[in-house]
């Protein structure tokens, strides 16, 4: 492997990623905003701002896969004399003295040199705020006296982020803009039915602004060279109709070693609509007024920040490592729960890859994310729990997404994917088993929003079991509908028509024989909690309110059917080597050794290795090895082997992707955590270790951030497999269920630290050379400082001490306070 270039490092001490080369082999970007007002911005300041949902209120316009890449952001120019440059490099790309960007928790800051100036710029969200904050800091580090020419500049959307794109008949008629002193207001559609605008203010006088695009840009030319820039002239333009923007300009004068602080605020608003307007045509801005002067002074922006990083502190507090490997260190402590809180927020609406405007919040996809993150905000992921359950119907089967703004499921896709119900069982424990919060099952929860049809979530729960069982095939096992986990294996699909959408067309399920074993897995796995549960219930753990149930009963039967379901993968699911992945319409194998391609699947191994299935009789072994032998290869495992050649109209989607791309024999890294879980359950830890650190982001980075391309401080969703044309790189960065099971793999599963209803279980999985470690752990009302002596053990609790006293078992029983732990293994 050749020496690759690196573009920036680790700053664990400050929990950044340091980029020191603008151009970086992709965007590499970050998230502002932690609730209802969002931001991505990449390396060179790009990007753009919404709030609550990218789709239907997008503030700022972005251009995606354009050219250039990563075009339109929040940009400043700085004419300094005859040079114009901007401190992220971008869009002039004036070759700068001095470059980096660092990418924090919540926050970036991108600082550069040109010509004795230096420009640091500090974006973040404040806590509970609706605005951007972008505080530049303009330095004279030269010997003589510096006049500079400052330009602001943010492109508004008309809100809609998908017919702004498209609906330029009217679009170039709409644009409508108010200028006060120093703050554009932005206020298209507001005299019709929006309640809302947009400002950009700066917290100096100006001597001049632009509103109007092309009287700024000028028509030929580009953001690299705006006309008013170039000449250092502001227009004062007013916008009507075409595209408004907001650009301020200020003269500014720095001594030698002088600097100044100058804060740029993106805010959003919203009002009643009865104080919609101070007067005819004109909004009311009482509210702008109000958060301008929350923010405008560089000390209370200074507070505002301090309070963001103390909001960070506490959030990674809750769980803290000290292995003495810093790559796995940082990885647990920062970076990955960082993802985990970004991929809560945004599901898989808004990144470079994801344009927000095709997809809502995930019903699979939300329930698994919350796992990464109910450590840290319970309150936030009950809410989500309950959000989601509203969007199921009343047999169990559900909207397969979500809009954020409405929370109403989405009609363009519908549901029909029959593994999403148990996913909420596997939300819900986890919930349940961090906050010991039994009444959330009490909650009253709508079918599809519909008032008067609430049920309690418990109800909803035993639904989702009941809507498997209700729906099994010819063997036993789950019937797959439109898709199971693995939205590309369309078994019921059958098309022809490049027209059709490969996830909604079910053109044929009437009779079908498609099942699943991924889904048979999950059913055992969830199944196996969801009997857990109801007999902590039976034991009086928490007595219903809204609706009664025997829980005995119901664990008894729901048992039966976990039992049903594993003979049932015993009988018909297994392939001699490994777990079979389906069933076709007409009942023909998949992923078996008598297929041609596609011969083994990674889903049903790292389900069905989860649920132990056949542990007994060497099946979870082998399934492990056949992992190992067939899918592994140097950047983790792909989803299957061989790939597919051609298009195969009975299987849909995944033969759609070239061979190694996607969930055509990608290495889809979600998945890789479940067979390391499987490893864990299995004892395995080499194992386990050494698939988990092939697609660990610290480890990628450290070899390959050339071939890999995107983010090295976060997952993405899919590296091109073996059989791909350039194994190795990266796609879809940040929003993936990766980040949630890699967090749930390491943090329970490795590190071995559990929580369960009634404590926290130490069972940790680890490589022979695993030394001592600590973890801090807070836990409801306590807090724990547990260190594991592995004493080169894979596996295997030998004693713990709770407060120097030994304890039987392996669940720390819980009580509030401060306590500590010593394992050894
Ligand atoms: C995407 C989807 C997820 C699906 C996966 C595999 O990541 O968000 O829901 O399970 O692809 O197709
Ligand atoms: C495509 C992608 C898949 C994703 C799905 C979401 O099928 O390949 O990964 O889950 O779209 O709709």
């Amino acid at each position: 492997m050749e020496q690759q270039k690196r573009y920036g490092h680790f700053d664990d001490q400050h929990r950044e990623y340091v980029i020191t080369d603008p151009q970086t082999p992709w965007p590499w970007i970050n998230y502002l905003g932690n609730e209802d007002f969002f931001s991505l911005i990449s390396n060179t300041a790009g990007g753009y701002s919404f709030y609550k949902d990218a789709k239907f209120r997008r503030i700022t316009r972005y251009r995606y896969n354009n050219v250039p890449m990563d075009n339109g952001g929040r940009y400043f120019y700085i004419k300094d004399g005859d040079t114009v440059w901007n401190p992220g490099w971008k869009p002039c790309k004036t070759p700068l003295d001095f470059y980096e960007c660092r990418h924090g928790m919540s926050y970036t800051r991108i600082t550069g040199k040109k010509n004795g100036v230096e420009a640091s710029v500090l974006f973040f969200v404040p806590l509970k705020k609706w605005a951007e904050v972008q505080k530049l800091t303009l330095k004279n580090e030269s010997n003589e006296v510096k006049n500079l020419k400052l330009f602001s500049f943010e492109e508004w959307c008309l809100w809609n982020a998908a017919t702004d794109m498209e609906n330029f008949q009217r679009n170039f008629s709409t644009g409508e803009v108010e200028i006060e002193g120093s703050t554009i207001y932005h206020k298209t559609e507001y005299r019709e039915r929006r309640n809302h605008y947009a400002f950009y203010h700066v917290n100096a006088p100006i001597q001049g602004f632009d509103t109007d695009r092309e009287t700024f840009v000028g028509l030929y030319n580009e953001f690299a060279d705006p006309q008013a820039v170039m000449e250092g002239k502001p227009r004062n333009s007013h916008a009507h109709g075409w595209s408004p923007i907001a650009s301020h300009y200020i003269e500014v004068t720095l001594q030698p070693g002088e600097s100044k602080d100058f804060v740029f605020l993106l805010g959003y608003i919203e009002n009643e609509q009865d104080e919609k307007f101070e007067a005819p045509q004109v909004i009311n801005k009482d509210k702008a007024h109000a958060l301008i002067a929350e923010l405008d002074t560089t000390e209370k922006v200074d507070k505002a920040f301090a309070e963001l990083c103390e909001y960070w502190d506490a959030l990674l507090n809750i769980y803290k490592v000290r292995t003495g490997n810093d790559k796995l260190d940082r990885m647990v402590n920062i970076w990955n729960q960082y993802q985990c809180m970004v991929t809560f927020n945004f599901s898989r609406s808004a990144s470079f890859f994801e344009s927000g405007v095709g997809r809502g919040m995930g019903f699979r996809d939300s329930n698994q994310d919350l796992v990464g993150f109910v450590h840290q905000i319970p309150p936030r992921a009950r809410q989500r729990i309950i959000d989601i359950a509203s969007t199921q119907f009343p047999d169990g089967g559900c909207y397969h997404q979500y809009q954020p703004l409405t929370k109403r499921g989405n009609n363009d896709i519908g549901g029909g994917f029959n593994d999403d119900p148990c996913w909420l069982i596997f939300g819900t424990v986890a919930y349940i088993k961090e906050t010991g919060d039994f009444s959330i099952l009490d909650e009253m929860v709508p079918f599809d929003n519909q008032p008067g049809s609430e049920v309690t979530l418990f109800e909803h729960l035993k639904i989702s079991m009941d809507h498997v069982i209700k729906n099994l095939g010819p063997h036993m096992l789950p019937l797959i509908g439109r898709a199971d986990w693995n939205d590309c294996l369309n078994l019921n699909c059958f098309s022809w028509d490049p027209n059709e959408s490969f996830q909604t067309t079910e053109n044929v399920s009437e009779g079908t024989k498609a099942e699943s074993l991924m889904i048979a897995g999950l059913f055992v796995v969830t199944g196996k909690d969801y009997v857990a549960l109801c007999k902590k219930l039976a034991n009086g753990q928490w007595s219903m309110v809204n609706g009664q149930c025997d829980f005995s009963a119901e664990a008894e039967r729901m048992q039966a059917a976990v039992d049903a379901m594993i003979d049932a993968v015993k009988k018909h699911g297994w392939d001699g080597e490994w777990y079979l992945r389906a069933y076709d319409f007409y009942g023909r194998k998949i992923g078996s050794n008598e297929c041609e391609e596609g011969k083994i699947f990674i889903e049903s191994q790292g389900w069905c290795t989860m649920a132990e299935i056949g542990a007994e009789d060497g099946m979870v072994a082998k399934s492990l090895d056949s992992c190992k032998k067939y899918l592994e290869c140097e950047h983790g495992m792909v989803l299957n082997n061989p790939a597919f050649t051609k298009y195969i109209y009975e299987y849909g989607e995944i033969s759609s992707y070239p061979e190694g791309y996607k969930e055509n024999a990608g290495i889809f890294c979600h998945n890789n955590p479940w067979v390391i879980i499987g490893e864990c359950l299995a004892g395995r830890g080499n194992d386990a270790w050494s698939h988990y650190a092939k697609i660990l982001p610290s480890y990628v980075e450290e070899k390959y951030q050339t071939l890999h391309k995107v983010e090295p401080y976060v997952n993405c969703q899919m590296v091109a497999g073996k059989d791909a044309f350039k194994p190795g790189e990266g796609k879809n960065s940040w929003l993936t269920g990766t980040a949630a099971w890699m967090w749930y793999t390491v943090s329970e599963f490795i590190l071995g630290i559990k929580p369960d209803y009634d404590g926290i279980r130490i069972d940790p999985c680890l490589p022979e050379t695993a030394t001592d470690y600590t973890v801090q752990r807070k836990f409801r009302e306590a807090d724990y400082e547990i260190t594991i002596h592995p004493n080169g053990q894979q596996k295997g609790v030998k004693t713990i001490t709770l407060d120097g006293q030994p304890i039987s078992g392996t669940v720390i029983p819980y009580s509030p306070g401060k306590h500590t732990v010593e394992v050894t293994m």
